[in-house]
């Protein structure tokens, strides 16, 4: 019986590997801020001071002392305020219904692509990687940053060392280190320095643009994802459809999306641009960033707005998540291993029981 227990303890532990391997679900909101539950937590005070008394004849009357400061004035007059200073950042106390309701807005779902790295065989097109880095470096850096993103990492994507030295000579960085005179000079990029950001700081990058900041866009293919809603969700998780691909299908869809054609009923506000696929609200303070013909690709693919958004969008995956195609690579050799290992297991199981009589 031991034996077998141990086995089974083994078996754990070698298991345990996939459930590391399993990708983590994209787009998970933070905590829900919870604002009803405060006011009926706190029932004393009101209970002792039913008029709402003034907090200065509060602590006289109340038998508990340590909880009067905060306490009474909050449950005599506003239960908002009564969850304490933690929550008080939070405008509407009480009100959590309609937080899970479709938005205002008509918010469009984006398309599923066929990606190459999707699924448990997924890969790199690395041709479609280089074309992306080109769109992003013609178009998009102008306004965005890629600031965790090294130009070494550029390795990735099928560059030599010539290559990648030749390419972050390109840019002009602001040297990390003073230089004797106490100024933080400019210099030409190394393969170790990362990608500069356009602005700045935000601050900078805001007043250029309408008062909005074009944020960072290293993690963007992560930090983005349509709600799929019921069922999809459901089958999203399944092991033959395993769909971690929303963040890159918004991308594409975003940059894809934008119209003219604004519905009756949605006000776009001076400098803003309506995309019916934009997560936050109806229209955005990005103009539609690239249009057909606008990068020349040297490999004969085509190019449309529609190309370029899907290679740009693939590129800032591989920058939200380089070792994606490590991971399922390495998650696949898991599971054959903990195939074989198993069946090594329960053989092993039988002989070392054949002789018990039972
Ligand atoms: C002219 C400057 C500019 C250029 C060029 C530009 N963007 Fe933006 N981008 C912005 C601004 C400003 C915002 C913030 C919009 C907002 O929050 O209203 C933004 C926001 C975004 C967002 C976030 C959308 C969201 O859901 O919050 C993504 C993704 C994005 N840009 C991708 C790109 C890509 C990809 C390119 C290159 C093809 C690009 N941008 C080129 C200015 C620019």
């Amino acid at each position: 019986m031991n034996k077998l227990l141990t086995a089974a303890l083994a078996a754990g532990v070698f298991f345990s590997p996939i459930a590391f391997a399993q990708e983590p679900a994209t787009g998970t909101p933070a905590q829900e801020p919870v604002t009803t539950a405060a006011p009926a937590g706190e029932p004393t005070p009101a209970g002792d001071t039913p008029t709402g008394a003034p907090s200065t004849s509060a602590p006289a009357a109340n038998p508990e002392p340590g909880s009067t400061a905060e306490q009474a004035p909050a449950a005599g007059a506003s239960p908002e305020t009564s969850t304490g200073g933690e929550s008080s950042a939070i405008p509407v106390g009480g009100e959590v219904e309609g937080e899970h309701e479709t938005p205002h807005y008509p918010l469009q779902k984006p398309a599923e692509l066929d990606w190459t790295f999707a699924g448990p065989f997924g890969h790199w097109d690395v041709g479609q990687l280089q074309r992306g880095l080109k769109v992003y470096k013609e178009v998009c850096s102008s306004c965005h940053g890629l600031s965790l993103v090294a130009f070494r990492n550029l390795n990735d994507l099928g560059y030599n060392e010539e290559q990648i030295k030749a390419f972050a000579a390109e840019y002009t960085v602001v040297s990390k280190e003073p230089s004797s005179d106490g100024e933080y000079p400019e210099r030409p990029g190394i393969p170790a320095d990362y990608f500069p950001s356009p602005y700045p700081n935000s601050e900078a990058a805001a007043a250029s643009n309408n008062g909005a900041a074009p944020p960072d866009l290293s993690l963007m293919a992560k930090a983005r994802a349509v709600e799929r809603g019921f069922p999809t969700f459901v089958f999203d998780v399944l092991p033959w459809n395993q769909y971690a691909e929303g963040g890159v299908d918004y991308l594409h869809a975003l940059l894809t999306g934008y119209t003219d054609e604004v519905p009756e009923g949605i006000t776009v506000q001076d400098g803003t641009y309506y995309n019916p696929y934009f997560i936050a609200g109806p229209a955005l303070a990005m103009p539609q960033p690239i249009s057909d013909d606008q990068v020349t690709y040297d490999d004969g693919t085509p190019q449309t707005l529609e190309q370029y958004s899907r290679d740009v969008s693939a590129f800032l995956m591989w920058t939200a998540e380089p070792h994606l195609v490590t991971r399922k690579a390495t998650g696949m050799v898991v599971l054959v291993f903990m195939i074989i290992f198993a069946s090594l297991l329960y053989m092993v199981k039988r002989r070392v029981w054949a002789d018990t009589p039972h």
